[in-house]
């Protein structure tokens, strides 16, 4: 997949081609990314010399090389003062010394295969190639390695970067992003980004991309409620199914910066990273540092495309393989929406026993569980199981639970501390925090400082026993605070710069879910950031689910998964149903429109079940036992979206061989004398196939593709007896499979 002519690499899989060159002064520039190119021909090469430094950009490089100016270039990554004014990608210092560096092309590798390693977060695979350009920087005597991987089957093109210093001074790094893209001719371009709050995170965000600087970043110690590293770029008029898309992501959970620059010939930057503010890396000689990954992606066919590509990278290449066998992927029930902190072993037992007969298949104790929680304020850092709550002790309740053949899941914020724990006593020093009289709090408690070994040994010392005391199916892993005032006493100590605390932290995040993961290969841990403050590739890495929101209103999360899909597979979000009034909209829903959204991903339940009445259940029962005979369909399908209308969503799964698909039709209100009849052109089912409809009627895949399937019928007054739509925020499914 990698071919070198001349001074060009092709990088290309049956998709895509990613082309860039060694410029004439030893910089790696770009030449293209998009549709697959078939080789590097000996005179398109010539043609693309011809036409070269003919362009604008009044400083040039040097008074050696004529005309050529690294303004006018596309480059690979950018650096500050050798004739580029752009956004750089990289800023060295050494003292009081500003380096302007200048990074020479010295020789390149390929290599093979790429393993899954828990150390840190990158994509894998067995059908990928690494290139690794080394290039230096002779005068600054700073090595730089970038690396590009290219899978066989996915439009997608990952970098990062190497940096090690070869000579004899420290220096240090304030800012080395992960991956730049440049592109030409960009002025009707808009940015998509995924931006929100918390109960409201990643909502669809376009703007108009203008000359200068726009970026979404966090500094949060997290990826954040507000905005979400993945970003796109697409064609003003680009639709589901047309137009040409680039987008970007960054595999990593810190604090990141993701944005773009348009120059003023339109061209514009791309760029995702560290985020370079309070980020500075001390490199003493011989030290090396590397970045998080950085992944571009390619779609010439418009959004649904785009999200084949981005869901099968995450799901094949981002995500452990092993959690796309949907036995091991429970459906989930959680206690902290039915409970809050309000139970004891006998009001938990009693729920599972429901539980189990509505043939749920996990059993999740979420927070409340522990020694004096009960509320939010309390015990952090102290994970022993409250004997108040748990009268025969939490191996007696994990064995019970187990008798009845349920999963167990509990509850853990690993990263957090309250103030009256032992711990925090003991080991003051363990508190992220400076030293100031005045330290910040969020939900009454503080940030552990994870870039210190021994609080993630301690920590992992007590999960530990808690798994192994339970046998631990299932593990809720939350943060639910930001870091403020990002000092460490432990890198005060080991004399290593406060601006390696952000990145430490989160390595260190990390190694305590490899701690976890290599003990306990068979726990499945969800992701949760208080809801969705975490939702990103890194945390992905580890979690093959998200919780994506504390919001559970079946109607909200058309919007958040509408966003969260663009750039994350259906198999990482998890669902849950909840109760009617919603408890954080007060809005009251169907439990057929909360099912008709819920079972699009990771379908949990989280309600009071003695509430139910047995209509209810029994509509439970049976959209559990369609769930699990349709689980792979309903995580790993196709997933497709319909139109991009708010008031009328429409959505379909379908799989690999198009022999089955649900369609999911939600009206937000009712118009009465609207139009008559509606119809839902599914193009994405097969022509030649025919299919039956709600196990009703037989039509042909042409028919449903040309003509149309009829929508479900709205209520108008005086068609009462036929109507399906009856209530406004209905979600309504319809099933189609393959008819022999
Ligand atoms: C966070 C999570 C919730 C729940 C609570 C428990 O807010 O997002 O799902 O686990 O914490 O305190």
């Amino acid at each position: 997949m990698i071919e070198k002519k001349d001074n060009f690499f092709h990088l290309y899989n049956k998709k895509i081609s990613y082309i860039f060159e060694i410029l004439e002064n030893g910089h790696l520039g770009q030449v293209y990314f998009g549709k697959r190119v078939s080789k590097l021909w000996e005179y398109d090469i010539c043609y693309l010399k011809k036409y070269k430094n003919k362009a604008a950009g009044t400083v040039k490089y040097s008074k050696d090389m004529g005309n050529f100016t690294l303004a006018d270039q596309l480059q690979e990554y950018p650096v500050y003062g050798t004739s580029d004014f752009g956004m750089s990608a990289i800023d060295v210092r050494c003292e009081s010394e500003i380096y302007y560096l200048d990074f020479q092309y010295q020789d390149y590798k390929v290599k093979r295969y790429k393993k899954r390693n828990l150390d840190f977060p990158t994509s894998y695979g067995n059908n990928a190639e690494t290139l690794s350009i080394e290039l230096l920087d002779v005068e600054r005597n700073l090595k730089l390695w970038q690396n590009f991987t290219i899978f066989d089957d996915t439009a997608a093109i990952v970098k990062s970067i190497k940096l090690e210093n070869v000579g004899e001074k420290k220096v240090n790094v304030n800012k080395c992003l992960s991956g730049v893209l440049e592109l030409r001719n960009m002025p009707n371009h808009e940015l998509v980004t995924l931006d929100g709050a918390w109960l409201r995170e990643r909502h669809i965000n376009i703007r108009p991309i203008k000359h200068g600087l726009t970026t979404v970043s966090s500094l949060k110690g997290a990826s954040g409620h507000q905005h979400n590293p993945f970003i796109m770029i697409k064609e003003k008029d680009t639709t589901l199914e047309t137009g040409e898309i680039y987008a970007a992501n960054l595999i990593y959970s810190g604090n990141f910066i993701s944005g773009v620059e348009m120059d003023e010939w339109d061209k514009a930057r791309i760029f995702v990273g560290i985020n370079p503010e309070y980020f500075e890396w001390g490199l003493s000689p011989k030290e090396t540092f590397s970045t998080p990954e950085a992944v571009f992606f390619y779609s010439e066919n418009g959004i649904n495309s785009l999200m084949d590509e981005t869901s099968l990278f995450v799901n094949e290449h981002v995500i452990d393989k092993k959690w796309q066998d949907v036995t091991k992927r429970p459906i989930v029930f959680n206690s902290w929406e039915t409970m809050y902190f309000d139970f004891d072993e006998k009001k938990l037992l009693d729920a599972a026993k429901e539980v189990k007969k509505l043939g749920m298949e996990c059993f999740v104790i979420d927070d409340g569980w522990f020694e004096n929680r009960n509320d939010d304020r309390n015990s952090l850092g102290n994970w022993k199981y409250d004997i108040n709550k748990f009268p025969n002790g939490l191996k007696s309740f994990s064995k019970k639970i187990h008798d009845m053949n349920l999963k167990l899941g509990i509850w853990f914020e690993p990263e957090m501390v309250s103030p009256n724990v032992e711990l925090l006593k003991k080991h003051p020093e363990w508190l992220l925090g400076h030293p100031y009289s005045r330290k910040a709090i969020g939900r009454g408690q503080y940030v552990l400082d994870f870039s210190n070994p021994m609080v993630i040994e301690e920590i992992y010392n007590q999960i530990k026993k808690i798994i192994i005391m339970t046998n631990l199916d299932y593990i809720k892993w939350d943060m639910n605070r930001n870091i403020t005032e990002a000092y460490s006493a432990y890198l005060h100590d080991n004399d290593r710069s406060q601006g390696e605390v952000f990145h430490r932290y989160i390595c260190g995040v990390y190694t305590l879910y490899k701690k976890i993961i290599s003990d306990f290969p068979d726990i499945l841990i969800e992701g949760c950031a208080g809801g969705g403050g975490r939702y990103d590739l890194g945390i992905l890495f580890y979690s093959p689910q998200i919780w994506p929101s504390d919001n559970s209103d079946a109607t909200e999360r058309l919007d958040i998964l509408t966003g969260t899909v663009l750039g994350y597979p259906l198999s990482s979000f998890s669902s849950h149903i909840t109760a009617s009034p919603n408890h954080q909209t007060n809005r009251r829903t169907m439990l057929s429109t909360r099912h008709n959204i819920g079972i699009f991903g990771a379908l949990g339940y989280e309600l009071d079940l003695n509430k139910l009445s047995t209509q209810e259940k029994k509509e439970i029962k049976d959209v559990i036992s369609f769930y699990k005979k349709n689980q792979e369909l309903m995580m790993y399908g196709r997933f497709i979206k319909l139109t991009t209308n708010d008031d009328v969503y429409n959505w379909a799964v379908v799989n690999k061989d198009k022999s089955e698909a649900v369609v999911m039709i939600f009206n937000r209100k009712i118009k009465p004398n609207s139009t008559p009849k509606s119809y839902l052109k599914l193009h994405f089912l097969d022509e030649g196939k025919k299919y039956i409809i709600n196990d009703t009627d037989i039509v042909s895949g042409e028919f449903l593709k040309k003509y149309g399937m009829e929508n479900p019928i709205v209520f108008n007054g005086i068609n009462q007896q036929y109507s399906v739509v009856t209530e406004d925020l209905q979600a309504i499914c319809v099933k189609i499979r393959e008819y022999k």
